[in-house]
């Protein structure tokens, strides 16, 4: 297994291009399910995650080619339709072919995604919306088996919280069912855009797109033709090396990337005294001396966002005095705390709050990543703390941050991966 050896403290400066956003790749890819043509997609990130729900692409009789970030994916010929345990427990977000799946096939067997270190999050509301849309559901073994011979049928759907994933699987179901579909309390992500941007330039007639209601006039079942497009930019890496600028003090500038999505983010660090020089794709940081402390609560987009909470929280070990820090989408999601408190962090939890000691001094340790963003938090940490710090587990981390490492030591980070 792979592990990180970080020498700190350190300054960084440069720039660091972005890559494309997982999570809005996740669903574009589940949504080839759709496509009648080979799609070609380009800023394609080439992190285990991306490579994982490929895996199941092909599993299920897709065909692929990823090289220098552009993908070439063609599922015309697919006829199984089974979306097998050995990769869905490594992801929970190979739920996303559910929806496509049936939608196009009238069947589909996917098993149930595995607990996740980040609570229980349930695809409750996922099931619940196909069976609106005429779909007969029962879990057997394991899996999920959807049947809905005749094609799923337009329906309207209130969706009892904001899900990512669940809006995704959802729209890509009413593309190709019967009729009209209207969503309502969607999720407005920029990752849920992009996928709804892409099927109505693909013909697919959308209304409402990055507002919380959604009208879906579907195909009935006829697919798709997909033109090339681009990846976003993935604004939770671009807020990670934001965060990475800000907590060491350091000017640097990441590129490709897109500041209309880093709304939220930016005014946080500005809240903390950070300033910036932003253009259309670049953004550019300066920093200060002195970190101001900052109160954060996680929710839904255009809210600050959940998957940059544990950065923050490492950011704020260095403000001038306590931050607090509330999550509110996921429980167990401060797992990062008691590895930040290896290096020296003082951090109080109190129900779904985290009270955060500015001013803490660090030092290296060994810890353990956890989770995907938790991981990034203890990098940050890592870059300010005297000494060194081993970071084990990193497989968390590759899931989602493309050439980690490179970026950081193209920023002058002291960074290695090592084996164990
Ligand atoms: C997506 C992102 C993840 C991010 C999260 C919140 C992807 C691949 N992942 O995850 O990085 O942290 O959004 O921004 O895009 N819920 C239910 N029932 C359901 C579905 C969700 O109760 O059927 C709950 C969850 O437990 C959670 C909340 O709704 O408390 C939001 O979850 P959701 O938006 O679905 O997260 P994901 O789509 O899994």
């Amino acid at each position: 297994m792979d592990y990180l050896q970080i020498q700190g403290p350190t300054r960084l400066s440069g720039e660091v291009r972005i890559s494309g956003a997982k999570n809005a790749a996740l669903p574009i890819i589940a949504m080839m399910l759709l496509a009648k043509n080979r799609v070609e997609i380009d800023n394609m990130p080439e992190v285990v995650d991306i490579k994982t729900l490929l895996k199941l692409i092909e599993n299920l009789g897709g065909n692929f080619a990823l090289e220098d970030n552009h993908l070439s994916i063609e599922t015309h010929k697919i006829t199984n339709t089974k979306a097998t345990y050995d990769i869905v427990k490594t992801m929970r977000a190979s739920i996303l072919v559910l929806g496509p799946l049936l939608a196009r096939f009238g069947h589909c067997e996917v098993s149930l995604p595995g607990g996740c270190a980040i609570g229980q999050r349930p695809i409750d509301l996922h099931l619940k919306a196909l069976e609106q849309m005429g779909a007969s559901i029962s879990i057997h073994a394991g899996y999920v088996q959807a049947v809905a011979e005749d094609g799923l049928k337009g329906a309207e759907i209130i969706f009892d919280k904001i899900t990512v994933t669940g809006t995704a699987n959802i729209v890509m179901a009413a593309a190709l069912a019967k009729g009209k579909s209207t969503l309502i309390n969607c999720a407005r992500e920029p990752e849920v855009v992009q996928l709804c941007e892409v099927l109505r330039d693909s013909g697919v007639s959308i209304e409402g797109i990055g507002t919380s209601q959604l009208t879906i006039y579907g195909t009935d079942r006829r697919l798709i033709e997909i033109e090339p497009f681009s990846v976003i930019p993935d604004r939770i890496e671009a807020g990670t090396y934001l965060c990475a600028g800000a907590i060491t003090k350091s000017t640097m500038s990441i590129t490709n990337a897109n500041p209309h999505h880093l709304s939220a983010v930016i005014t946080k660090l500005e809240e903390m005294g950070c300033t910036f020089d932003i253009t259309e794709d670049r953004i550019e940081i300066r920093p200060t001396e002195f970190i101001k402390n900052v109160n954060i609560i996680t929710q839904e987009y255009p809210a600050f966002p959940t998957d940059l909470q544990a950065q923050f929280l490492a950011l704020s070990t260095q403000a001038d005095s306590t931050s607090s820090i509330e999550e509110r989408l996921f429980e167990n999601r401060f797992m990062h705390v008691s590895e930040l408190q290896r290096l020296g962090a003082d951090i109080k939890i109190s129900g779904n709050t985290a009270l955060v000691a500015g001013e803490s001094e660090l030092f290296g340790a060994d810890v353990m990543a956890t989770d995907l963003r938790a991981s990034s938090a203890l990098i940050l940490a890592a870059l300010v703390a005297k000494g060194e710090t081993n970071i084990h587990r990193i497989y968390h981390l590759d899931r989602g941050y493309e050439r980690l490492e490179e970026k950081f030591i193209s920023l002058g980070a002291n960074i290695k991966r090592l084996k164990e």
